[in-house]
């Protein structure tokens, strides 16, 4: 399975912070935000990975993650033009999923939990066209948006309904068979001017091919696109780092724990952030710890 990290648009519900400088790249409290999706396409073993930003921002992920050998991953990079949806990665990523199945991650979501971790790890196995999860919100309007009957089977998916179905949103985490590439050709945008992704998961709920994985109560997720939910993101990790507890979105240690790099790459990795928490962090999960 190959990954694609969609890490585009303008930010603008961020603005003025991001007026200059990429949403993606901002801390979440101790590392940048991409970190997170990375880390989560690594711990469902994925080591192809294509990441798409704008023109502007593109060397800003180059300058950061190079072509990922240090964390024993193989990373590529695109060129989004213009914020036209986050479908079109499907398009802009072509000849880079080839037949290969697809995972699509926004740049901007955050992840942890034990048992998605678990999913996660199981994802293979899991023989289906399209897997997408359900996570419960308050303010549903906001995303896309799953409605299941009362066999717990998904009936309807909407992209940020005026009149909900449901409570349940679909995160930015979509996982897809290589027929995700003809499916984003044949999308129209919508009325926003964007390719959906919900327009996609529409295609397969109407296959009968979409696997809805609702998330339980002690899985968080953060889409980090506004100052509020940034903050939040934040103070979470910053709490549960504090906890003694394994840091969230570490992908030098996910690439470690993986089998991907060595305890010498991993050393050496920690040698080069050794001033902050972060690298001392990296440093403990060494022998030389
Ligand atoms: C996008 C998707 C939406 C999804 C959300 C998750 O929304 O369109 O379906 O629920 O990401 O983060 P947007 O980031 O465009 O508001």
């Amino acid at each position: 399975m190959k990954g694609i990290i969609l890490a585009g648009g303008k930010g603008t519900r961020l603005y003025p912070i991001t007026k200059v400088l990429s949403k993606q790249i901002l801390p979440v409290y101790d590392k940048p935000m991409i970190y997170y999706s990375l880390s989560v396409l690594m711990l469902a073993g994925i080591k192809d990975i294509l990441i798409i930003s704008s023109e502007r921002d593109i060397s800003f992920y180059e300058a950061l993650l190079g072509n990922g050998v240090q964390y024993g991953v193989n990373i590529q990079y695109s060129i989004q033009k213009e914020p036209r949806g986050i479908a079109e990665a499907f398009i802009i990523g072509r000849s880079f999923i080839a037949n290969s199945s697809v995972a699509l991650i926004l740049g901007d979501n955050v992840f942890y939990g034990d048992a998605f971790y678990k999913i996660l790890g199981n994802i293979g196995e899991l023989e289906s066209q399209a897997i997408v999860f359900a996570y419960y919100v308050y303010d549903p309007s906001n995303y896309g948006i799953v409605e299941f009957n009362r066999q717990g089977e998904a009936i309807s998916v909407e992209e940020k309904p005026v009149c909900p179905k449901s409570n349940y949103a679909i995160p930015g985490l979509y996982f897809y068979d290589s027929s995700v590439v003809d499916k984003a050709q044949q999308l129209k945008p919508s009325n926003r001017g964007e390719l959906e992704i919900t327009d996609i998961n529409k295609m397969y709920l109407y296959n009968k091919q979409l696997k809805v994985l609702p998330l339980d109560s002690k899985t968080k997720w953060y889409d980090t696109g506004t100052c509020k939910s940034l903050h939040e993101a934040s103070s979470f990790v910053r709490k549960t780092q504090r906890k003694g507890k394994a840091y969230v979105g570490c992908i030098e240690e996910v690439a470690f724990r993986k089998g991907y790099i060595s305890e010498e790459q991993l050393l050496s990795l920690a040698r080069s952030n050794i001033k902050s928490d972060y690298g001392r962090y990296l440093i403990g999960l060494t022998t030389k710890g």
